[in-house]
């Protein structure tokens, strides 16, 4: 695997990693967890996410990424250098990675990434917006004189863009995502069922009876937690149709998003994606009936693509593959030009 091409999806819930010629080779959560007291390295990935609310007191579990951008920068570097290492011996030449980054990316946030992985062992990085690398990922031919709109539903971002002729003609990128509606369902448990619940639970509850609409009424969940008001174990039946009424303000927040791209998109764009649909990626897009909720809203039709939470490792992959240069890189027989983002080492 000498001077191998690294896709690295490096998200707020999970990295995932594409090697040219191998697919996607590595998806684990984004979290390690370290001595409280030495700082030392324990574990990462799933080993790490498994501890998330029953670790002890000596050791810290910590996602250092937040909104799709570094938070911790020192725990971001170890945990990428942990995952870079299990894809790539020690003895290879220093890989060639793209990195996917969010639209809404500041300057001090973009120069973190970089520097981060740089410091993981990557000989040149090149970073890629997260929801071109979707729509590559997703299969779709960006370089074309049509439209195509894809929305990228991540843990802590949800990015949307329509691109044309290998150019993006209107994009936007909000902070909010899957870890938003965990979050609502945290409240609601609090509130109406008074059962205290972890995070890994509220999640468990999103993806087992999350409903974006239409949440049959006889559904429901048997969630193990702790009674809000007596502090002993319990466990209550949690109907669908209180998550979906839970999380309704948060999906309100995403259309509203989505209305705003096609309001500043050019009438002949807009008369595309009304035929050919919209298509949707990342983790977020799996929760139930939401394709179906957004072609209602948006009166197109909404598509999940292919293994939605690994286009934006694909595409960011194959963006990598498809460079000509150092700097400027041919996506789909159109340069993609990557050189305000590219550092060489
Ligand atoms: N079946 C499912 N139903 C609902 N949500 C799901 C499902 N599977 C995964 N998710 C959610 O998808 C999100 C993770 O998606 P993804 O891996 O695309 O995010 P990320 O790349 O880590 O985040 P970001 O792009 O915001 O940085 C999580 O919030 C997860 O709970
Ligand atoms: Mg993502």
């Amino acid at each position: 695997m000498a001077g191998a091409r690294l896709g690295i999806d490096l998200g707020t819930s999970k990295v995932a990693i594409y090697i040219d010629g191998h697919g996607v080779v590595l998806r684990e959560p984004a979290v390690i967890a370290v001595n409280r007291e030495t700082d030392k390295l324990i574990c990462g990935g799933q080993e790490a996410w498994n501890m998330i609310g029953r670790e002890p007191p000596s050791i810290k579990v910590v996602m250092p990424l937040s909104h799709g951008t570094i938070s911790d920068y020192d725990y971001a570097e170890r945990m990428i250098k942990l995952f870079v290492r299990r894809v790539c011996s020690y003895k290879m030449i220093k890989p060639r990675a793209a990195v996917s980054v969010p639209t809404s990316v500041t300057e001090v946030e973009t120069r973190s990434v970089m520097q981060a992985v740089t410091a993981a062992g990557i000989r040149q990085t090149v970073l890629i917006e997260e929801h071109v690398a979707a729509a590559i990922g997703a299969g779709l031919d960006i370089s074309q004189p049509r439209a195509s709109m894809v929305v990228d539903f991540g843990a802590g971002t949800t990015d949307i863009a329509i691109l044309s002729v290998g150019g993006v003609a209107v994009e936007s990128s909000i902070r909010s995502g899957g870890m938003d509606l965990d979050d609502a369902i945290l409240r609601l448990m609090r509130t109406e069922y008074a059962l205290v619940i972890g995070k890994p639970t509220a999640e468990l509850i999103k993806k087992s009876i999350g409903y974006a609409a239409d949440a049959p009424e006889e559904v429901t969940m048997n969630v193990p937690g702790r009674d809000a008001v007596t502090g002993l174990p319990v466990v209550r039946a949690v109907s669908a149709t209180s998550i979906c009424k839970a999380i309704d303000e948060t999906l309100i927040s995403w259309e509203m998003a989505i209305h705003d791209v096609l309001e500043d998109c050019p009438p002949d764009l807009v008369s595309d994606i009304y035929t050919d649909g919209i298509v949707l990626t990342g983790g977020g897009a799996l929760l139930k009936g939401l394709d179906k909720r957004l072609s209602n809203y948006i009166g197109t039709p909404c598509r999940v693509a292919d293994a939605p939470a690994d286009c934006v490792a694909i595409g960011t992959g194959i963006a990598l593959r498809r460079a000509k240069g150092n700097s400027a890189y041919n996506v789909n027989e159109f340069e993609y030009d990557f050189a305000e983002w590219s550092t060489d080492h």
